[in-house]
């Protein structure tokens, strides 16, 4: 069955993006000033990632970045979402600003808009200097005010040309998986850490988005967050009270702050950790937001575990339901149900969908090509599902996806790849997949469409 894209639905501008962020694609870790972050010591340490892999070179883009814009004019996507490292910026985490470390994102930025691709700067996507770790790291206050200072330096330099800014990707994979579960750099099993990173993190949003418009007036600025639909198992009371403990592990904790709706008191006596919390801090965190991010991947359905780790949830297998490479269910519906949630529960204002995307083991054949037709449906389910959610009128202002090019993915390393273009790790030739020519073709369909109606006017 092919999926009905409705492009009709999509304003004309739409945002046609792919996303990448900077210590999965950049390597160089060791050029012009940068020192390392909590990736480079966790990816070191043995038994951490598969493969043992780490960002030492990872796509190179910190020396191919012009030939990966020409990817990007490819596929005629006039969107991308970058982030920037901190601990390039920042070496010392906090204190003096490193020009050599802004010259190379000063450099993509005019490299970016000469193509037509207008940037979407996320200033924290994962990469906290490891010299801030060793100073308590994200359960410290310090470290939400170091983020702002860092923001300011970040957008004192781009914002005479970059609009689009997102304070945070992803707060809940730092607090949740790098705190709680250990999955992710830093790597603690510490609840109580956990919560007072989350906090943190949200905090530093809040005084990030302030400097970020301080130092550049028309910023339009935005958080990203990987939100999932749940569901109960059964409809046993103990189920459904666990996937509402899910959703408030996974969604509302992250979205009701920045709402001006506080944490979730349901959550809070979850945790049973105190918020470090002081007067102003609510204000703070609920900053104003021009849009929202959503990255979504997958739904969760959830059982009740009481002697579970916290949240005493526990994720059923739904039987039947297609899984990509990383064991993810395949099901469009959610990116429509959370457009639509984020839109009538948060009155979203604008929404982009700021990751979406599917790996699977991808070969070059012996022709040199890279057909992938499931995550070529991946794509084309999706997007049909965004554009239901437009027709039902979510303000869905762009999407992109994940991820223009394979790339590091954290834990899983290099095998895990989700471009839609190859990367060979060995030559780093790019080559593009099945997937990249079906979204150069909708994009393309989307440009015909939106010319087509604007002459009917
Ligand atoms: C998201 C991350 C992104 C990438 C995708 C697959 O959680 O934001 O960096 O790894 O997952």
């Amino acid at each position: 069955m092919t999926e009905t894209i409705d492009l009709a639905a999509l304003p004309h501008d739409f945002a046609w993006g792919t996303a990448t962020s900077a210590y999965q694609v950049e390597g160089a870790v060791d050029h012009d000033g940068r020192t390392p972050s909590i990736w480079d010591t966790f990816s070191h340490t043995p038994g951490k990632i598969d493969g043992d892999d780490h960002g030492d070179t990872a796509c190179d883009h910190y020396h191919r970045w012009r030939d990966d814009i020409g990817l990007m004019k490819r596929l005629g996507s006039n969107a991308y979402r970058l982030s920037v490292a901190w601990p390039r910026i920042v070496p010392g985490g906090d204190g003096p600003v490193n020009p050599k470390g802004l010259d190379f994102y000063d450099q993509l930025v005019d490299g970016l808009l000469d193509a037509g691709i207008t940037p979407s700067v996320t200033v924290y996507h994962w990469d906290l200097p490891q010299v801030l770790q060793d100073r308590g790291g994200w359960p410290e206050r310090d470290t939400a005010h170091h983020l702002g200072a860092y923001a300011s330096a970040v957008a004192e330099r781009l914002g005479d040309r970059v609009t689009h800014w997102t304070t945070l990707n992803e707060p809940l994979c730092s607090a949740w998986i790098g705190h709680l579960e250990g999955r992710m750099a830093p790597g603690l099993t510490d609840l109580t850490a956990a919560v007072r990173a989350s906090y943190h993190l949200l905090l530093g949003h809040g005084l990030a988005a302030q400097a970020i418009r301080a130092a550049a007036p028309g910023a339009r600025v935005g958080i990203v967050n990987n939100l999932s639909t749940i569901t109960p198992a059964s409809d046993r009371p103990e189920d459904v009270a666990a996937a509402r403990r899910a959703d408030g592990h996974t969604n509302r904790w992250w979205l009701d702050p920045v709402h001006g709706r506080g944490f979730p008191a349901d959550m809070l006596d979850v945790y049973g950790v105190e918020l470090p919390e002081r007067p102003g801090d609510r204000e703070t965190i609920a900053a104003p937001l021009d849009w929202l991010g959503l990255n979504y991947y997958f739904p969760a359905m959830v059982a009740d575990d009481p002697a579970g780790p916290v949240p005493h949830t526990r994720q059923v297998r739904r039987p039947g339901v297609p899984r990509t490479g990383m064991d993810w269910e395949v099901d469009a519906n959610g990116i429509e149900a959370l457009l639509l949630r984020l839109t009538h529960e948060y009155g979203a204002r604008k929404l982009y969908v700021t990751e979406n995307g599917s790996s699977y083991p991808d070969v070059v054949r012996a022709d040199g090509t890279v057909h992938d037709p499931e995550r070529t449906r991946y794509l084309e389910q999706h997007l049909a599902a965004c554009s239901r959610a437009a027709r039902r009128g979510a303000p869905l202002a762009g999407y992109y996806a994940w991820s223009l090019m394979d790339n590091f993915e954290w834990a899983y390393g290099y095998d895990k790849r989700f471009g839609l273009f190859h990367v060979d790790y060995e030559t780093q030739r790019r080559t593009i997949k099945t997937s990249g020519r079906r979204y150069a073709d909708i994009i393309s369909e989307h440009a015909r469409h939106a010319a087509v109606s604007s002459t009917r006017r």
